[in-house]
């Protein structure tokens, strides 16, 4: 299986353009196919979870054109199935916004059950209370979710949980319902934004998206549309907060600095020079950064996507740091690894407590989910000494070229197969 290597110890210093958001293009790809017109989608990221997506809507029947790595047209006039079976779902669960889009188009959709991600227990429960809520039915069937409606009618709905997921599956079936929806306490995300542009710019009427409240109200039909997927705030904070665990200077380009605000001001926080341009963001660390507290929350709050890269960054600050999981019950596993390395991290529950050390030190890691993935490849970045990373698929699914970026900024970092791979690259930087 393949492998990162990488020999740490070079700070990360340069610029990086940043691509397409991975969260915003899944919900955009399900919208899309709520037309019967053409609709071209750029700035797609080309990362596996994208992919894979593009193969389940191809499944459906509709029209799936790759014009370039960054763009798709998409056509849903010719969909005969609706149905979305277990091999597309297994690689990625966000093929479950194909049952909210089906549903709203064709008023019935089986989608098989998501696999339940190794970062918590990940139900889905609020997205068929609100499939319900629009008068929808919504059972298991043989491990097939299935959702039918006779007729979608507009309702009132109130999400128990705040849920990126469930706020966009339902706003997907909503509008094309008959009649007025209003949906509260929903997530407000960039991508949640982006997905109804999108459907705004198809002819759906969605108002108040990025807020608490959404407004929909339901039209009959969707026509075409040509749009750009927003840059990805996750992936512009990964790297700005490689350059804090570096002592680098990293410039992270086509990124829309608003949406990285949290980021910002807790790189900041700790002690890193953070200037920002009109679409540019710039990250210097020039000394050892010092202890801060983080709580993940749902947007505008710190995202749980990068908590932990921040656990990364306070395990090498001066001083006692405590980060605090208040999204997912099991987003702590990358912490075993970051210990092989010489980290100090207790986990009680969903609280972690770093104590800061000078350095890491390289050695063999396996990457247990996407966004730790990318965490420990920061944190090989600035060890001493050689790391390796097995079970990189995990990081192919969110981050394009990520290899290719950390080595223009000056990363030592390749792709291994072999044992005698490995000790080709050990001669190469002089660490056998
Ligand atoms: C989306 O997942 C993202 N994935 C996740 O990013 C991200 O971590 C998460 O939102 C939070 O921002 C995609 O957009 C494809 P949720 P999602 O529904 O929609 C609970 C990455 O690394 N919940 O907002 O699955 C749930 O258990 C991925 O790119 C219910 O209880 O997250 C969690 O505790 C990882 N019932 C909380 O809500 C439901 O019906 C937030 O989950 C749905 C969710």
């Amino acid at each position: 299986m393949e492998q990162y290597i990488i020999k740490g110890g070079n700070p990360l210093v340069g610029e990086v353009v940043i691509g397409g958001a991975k969260n915003a293009a899944l919900g955009i790809l399900a919208a899309a196919i709520m037309s019967d017109e053409p609709v071209l989608i750029s700035n797609l990221p080309d990362v596996n979870d994208v992919n894979v997506l593009l193969e389940a809507i191809a499944e459906t029947g509709a029209v799936v054109e790759r014009k370039n790595r960054h763009t798709a047209l998409l056509n849903g006039r010719t969909i005969g199935s609706y149905v979305v079976n277990n091999n597309f779902i297994k690689k990625m669960r966000a093929s479950y916004y194909l049952l909210g889009a089906m549903l709203g188009k064709y008023h019935h959709a089986e989608v098989a059950l998501p696999g339940g991600c190794n970062i918590g227990s990940r139900p889905i429960d609020q997205h068929l209370k609100g499939f319900r809520a629009l008068g929808a039915t919504g059972k298991i069937q043989n491990g097939m979710i299935v959702v039918d409606a006779k007729r979608l009618v507009g309702a009132r709905i109130y999400f128990d949980k705040v849920s990126v997921g469930a706020t966009i599956n339902v706003m997907l079936a909503a509008c094309l319902a008959e009649g007025r929806t209003v949906m509260e306490n929903v997530a407000k995300e960039p991508h949640v934004v982006d997905v109804a542009n999108l459907l705004n710019s198809m002819g759906a009427n969605i108002r108040g998206a990025g807020t608490d409240v959404i407004r929909i109200t339901g039209v009959k039909s969707l026509h075409g549309a040509d749009y750009s997927v927003i840059p990805d705030q996750i992936e512009a904070g990964t790297f700005m907060f490689a350059a804090a665990a570096t002592r680098g200077d990293i410039t992270v380009k086509n990124v829309i600095p608003k949406h990285l605000d949290c980021l910002t001001s807790k790189l900041r926080e700790i002690g890193c020079e953070v200037s920002e341009f009109d679409d540019a963001v710039r990250v210097v660390c020039k000394k050892r950064l010092h202890s801060t507290s983080v709580n993940t929350m749902p947007y505008p709050g710190f995202p749980t996507d990068m908590q932990p890269q921040m656990s990364v960054i306070l395990a090498l600050a001066q001083g006692t740091s405590v980060v605090t999981e208040s999204i997912f019950e099991n987003r702590f596993r990358y912490v075993d690894e970051l210990t092989r390395m010489g980290a100090l991290i207790q986990v009680e529950g969903n609280i972690a407590i770093i104590n800061g050390i000078s350095q890491f030190s390289g050695t063999q890691v396996a990457v247990p989910d996407l966004r730790a993935g990318a965490a420990l490849v920061i944190a090989a970045m600035a060890a001493d000494g050689v790391s390796t990373l097995e079970d990189i698929e995990y990081i192919k699914r969110g981050y394009e070229d990520f290899a290719e970026k950390l080595v223009s900024l000056g990363g030592i970092i390749e792709i291994v197969e072999t044992e005698k791979e490995i000790q080709k690259f050990r001669l190469k930087v002089g660490c056998v």
